[in-house]
């Protein structure tokens, strides 16, 4: 009857509970959402911001090459040396899985020797540019923790461009421009990573650090780099990560910036090792990718600590009443406070902000569910009917109302099924009308008019005719007093002594 209400509002209320309680020991990692903590009224839940463990998010991509029929090895090719034009001993040929090179060995294990590589056809339509884009997709958006680091298997292009995206592939911005000649290829001044500043950290640049075609043996590796970057607040060893949170929590620019969806790798000039490539043998020119690291987590908006590879999607485990992939949205009939994101601060535990149980909502869908109201005289019960469709019908007897919502409300989700009310809840709830044949009966042979107003015989008044038209002053004394076994007073009083009710009855419960 009345516990179904009771039980939702107690919900919807214990969530508002605050109370002290013990950090956890460990802080920063935010790896905790929620913690059962005793308070005064006992074992309650304590509600804190949390992120899943930043992993190897290559586990979780989808890789595509655009041309895509760039990979080598379709017709089988012979590659020279790039140092040693008579050194031609690297074969590649898609039909034979020891000599092919496909994009997924960008992605496997390496630590065999030799390694696998991904490798594209060479330049053999020199001087038209050799261009190959390399896009990765997570459909999901991933917070970056660490350097995005590619190893290349020949020499490291001479041009290229790092490029992201925030909105699954539909706009893209240069993360970050690499070049033998920064000012050459993109007319940028060349700069390092080292040399950006708190200030200066969002801008975009272009480095000659990783493209200078001489000590390629020594190193293969072209970086984008996260920590230098998170090290402007955290310190060189990031040992403040508290200051990066902190920094992260009220700058959305800088919390963007190493947000992604996608990343994509223009390759737009392979090494040549010379300043003048060798027209008689293009053999040597070529990009050869080995591997591709990229560490991060999945973005929950502070909101979940684990993220979920299910049927080629990452999806975020929400807590804290929200939902979606990324949690960005209350879950329904939660919107009892508007969604967002969770809070790094205050350190150590954060804020988790979760959302809560519309108890306005709830109270204003009973006011609005028995709209359509009726009883049936024959049945002495009461008849309720939902607005739309008037095929649910519950039957509750005198004393008692349906409660029922409109249609296209789930009652599952309101942990509610159609049910009786006690009144004198009900009459809250059937409060536009004035009169009607069974709990509001018009008395001393007065007629109910349209449920508004009750048509009152000769000598009678009150909402209800409930009493005697005095002539003069004291006459009708006794007669007044006659009535005062009327069972319901008029509605206006019930009205406000009910809506009082209700909303005390909540500040009870909490
Ligand atoms: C790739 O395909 C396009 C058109 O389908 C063709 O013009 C081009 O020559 C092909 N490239 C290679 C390297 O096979
Ligand atoms: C690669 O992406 C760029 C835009 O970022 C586009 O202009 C180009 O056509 C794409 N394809 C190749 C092969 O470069
Ligand atoms: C991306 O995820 C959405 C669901 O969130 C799904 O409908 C869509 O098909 C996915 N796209 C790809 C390319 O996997
Ligand atoms: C050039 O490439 C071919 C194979 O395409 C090879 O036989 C030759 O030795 C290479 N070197 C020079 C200097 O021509
Ligand atoms: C979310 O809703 C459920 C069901 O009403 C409740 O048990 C839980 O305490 C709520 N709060 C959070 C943060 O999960």
């Amino acid at each position: 009857m009345l516990w179904p209400l009771l039980f939702t509002l107690q919900a919807s209320c214990s969530s508002v509970a605050r109370a002290m309680q013990h950090y956890p020991a460990a802080w920063g990692h935010y790896d905790v959402c929620k913690s059962q903590i005793y308070t005064e009224e006992g074992l309650a839940w304590d509600y804190m911001a949390c992120q899943p463990e930043a992993t190897d998010m290559t586990k979780y991509l989808r890789v595509t090459l655009d041309p895509p029929n760039i990979t080598c090895g379709d017709p089988p090719e012979t590659y020279c040396a790039l140092e040693n034009p008579y050194m031609c001993n690297n074969e590649c040929d898609a039909t034979t899985e020891e000599l092919a090179h496909p994009p997924e060995l960008m992605f496997d294990f390496e630590g065999r020797n030799p390694t696998t590589f991904w490798q594209s056809t060479s330049w053999k339509k020199y001087p038209k540019p050799l261009h190959v884009n390399i896009t990765l997709s997570w459909n999901k958006t991933i917070e970056l923790t660490d350097d995005i680091i590619l190893t290349f298997e020949s020499g490291r292009p001479e041009q290229m461009v790092l490029e992201k995206s925030l909105d699954y592939g539909r706009t893209w911005t240069p993360y970050q421009f690499y070049a033998t000649d920064c000012l050459d290829a993109f007319t940028m001044e060349p700069k390092t990573a080292k040399e950006l500043t708190q200030r200066t950290l969002l801008d975009i640049i272009c480095t000659e650090d990783y493209s200078r075609g001489y000590v390629w043996k020594n190193d293969k590796t072209v970086r984008f780099e996260i920590k230098d970057r998170f090290a402007l607040f955290a310190g060189p060893r990031l040992h403040n990560m508290a200051s990066l949170y902190g920094q992260l929590d009220t700058t959305k620019n800088l919390r963007d910036f190493f947000t992604i969806t996608d990343l994509r790798i223009r390759l737009l000039k392979p090494a040549t090792g010379a300043t003048m490539v060798d027209e008689n043998n293009l053999s040597r020119y070529f990009y050869a990718i080995s591997d591709i690291k990229v560490q991060g987590r999945c973005k929950c908006n502070l909101h979940a600590n684990s993220c979920v590879f299910d049927k080629g999607k990452l999806g975020c485990e929400c807590e804290h009443n929200t939902t979606g992939a990324d949690c960005s949205r209350c879950k329904k009939h939660y919107h009892g406070r508007a969604w967002s994101v969770g809070s790094y601060l205050p350190i150590p535990k954060g804020t988790a902000n979760i959302c809560e149980y519309i108890v306005a909502l709830f109270i204003m869908q009973i006011l609005i569910s028995c709209k359509d109201f009726q009883h049936t005289a024959a049945s002495s019960k009461q008849m309720c009917r939902t607005g739309n469709t008037g095929q649910d019908v519950v039957a509750c007897a005198l004393g008692t109302c349906p409660l029922m919502f409109p249609s296209g409300v789930s009652l599952g989700d309101l942990l509610i099924t159609p049910s009786c009310l006690l009144c004198p809840f009900c009459l809250v709830f059937s409060a536009a009308r004035v009169c009607d044949n069974a709990m509001l009966r018009c008395q001393n042979g007065g007629t109910c008019h349209h449920h508004q107003r009750c048509h009152c015989p000769p000598g009678f008044t009150g909402i209800l005719c409930e009493r005697v038209h005095c002539q003069g002053s004291g006459e009708c004394d006794d007669q007044l007093s006659g009535q005062a076994s009327f069972s319901h007073p008029p509605v206006g009083r019930w009205l406000a002594r009910n809506l009082v009710v209700i909303p005390l009855l909540i500040v009870f419960l909490c």
